[in-house]
């Protein structure tokens, strides 16, 4: 039996991964700051696939409380085999105009949060020679997000850093997978102000599943794994068009009109 600690297990895409490793018999420590979302979730699950779930509240602005996971999981003797760094969030707007406290918040959480973890988690892993990390990228990893500049920035540095680590690992028995979604219904395009955006006007997939795929390219050890075939051409395009051109293909994507 394995444990997987999951961030950001209280709603979308971390909520439904916390549900695909119960499916799979593992064990869980859910962080999150919703403390009553994430007691409903434990709940459910030791009810429906009899396993144990620990809940952490926490938030991962605060370094405090970024250590204070993994000292949990040390007095606690816990072995994480899974690190599942998922929480983070966007922020919708012209960069000049976007409050500071929302970028510093947005780097804490997607870069910081998932860097400190990273690094706590992957020195016992090596230890064991044993272990998988997922990071949670996104499809604005791989091109400027004119309008949601500050958060391509940080799922570029999430895929850089997921594909050096995997680099580094492959010989220690660790894989690092970046998954990659596209657009993915959650809370996700409301906490970021994007609800209206062309980027979310249209069908898009669930977060059960991305979770899904997320999962398996995980237990696969894939590195980079984007969900679906448009995301994966789109991720490719600024392998083939003018970077700026690109740029303003996005910038359009993100209008409200
Ligand atoms: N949905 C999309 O279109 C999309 C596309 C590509 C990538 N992603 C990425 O997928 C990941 C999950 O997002 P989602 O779509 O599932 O959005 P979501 O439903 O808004 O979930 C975000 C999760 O992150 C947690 N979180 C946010 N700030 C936190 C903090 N300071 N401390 C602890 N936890 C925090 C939230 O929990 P609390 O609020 O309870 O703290 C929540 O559980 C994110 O990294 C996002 O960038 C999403």
């Amino acid at each position: 039996m394995a444990t997987a600690l999951i961030t950001g297990a209280s709603s979308g895409i971390g909520l439904e991964l916390a549900i695909e490793f119960a499916k799979h018999g593992d064990d869980l420590i859910l962080v999150a700051r919703s403390e009553a979302k994430l007691k409903e979730l434990a709940d459910a699950i030791k009810a429906k696939y009899k396993v144990a779930v620990h809940i952490l509240v926490k938030d991962l602005n605060d370094d405090k409380h970024i250590d204070e996971v993994h000292t949990y999981t040390l007095m606690q003797n816990i072995q994480v085999d899974y690190l599942v760094n998922n929480a983070g969030f966007g922020d919708f707007g012209a960069f000049a105009d976007e409050d500071w406290n929302r970028i510093n918040s947005m780097i804490d959480v997607n870069i910081k949060a998932l860097t400190r973890l990273s690094w706590l988690y992957v020195r016992e892993m090596v230890q064991r020679k044993k272990g998988r990390i997922m990071n949670v990228a996104s499809t604005a990893a791989f091109q400027p997000g004119p309008y949601m500049a500050v958060y391509y920035a940080t799922k570029s540095y999430v895929l850089l850093l997921s594909e050096a680590m995997a680099n580094e690992l492959k010989d220690h028995g660790i894989t690092v997978t970046a998954l990659c979604p596209g657009a993915t219904e959650s809370s996700f395009a409301d906490t970021a102000n994007a609800r209206d955006t062309k980027l979310f006007q249209r069908k898009i997939p669930s977060s059960a599943e991305v979770a899904a795929y997320g999962y398996k390219a995980m237990m696969k050890g894939k590195t980079v794994a984007i969900h679906g075939a448009t995301n994966y051409m789109l991720a490719q395009s600024i392998r083939f068009f003018p970077r700026k051109m690109v740029a303003a293909v996005i910038a359009k994507i993100h209008s409200k009109d």
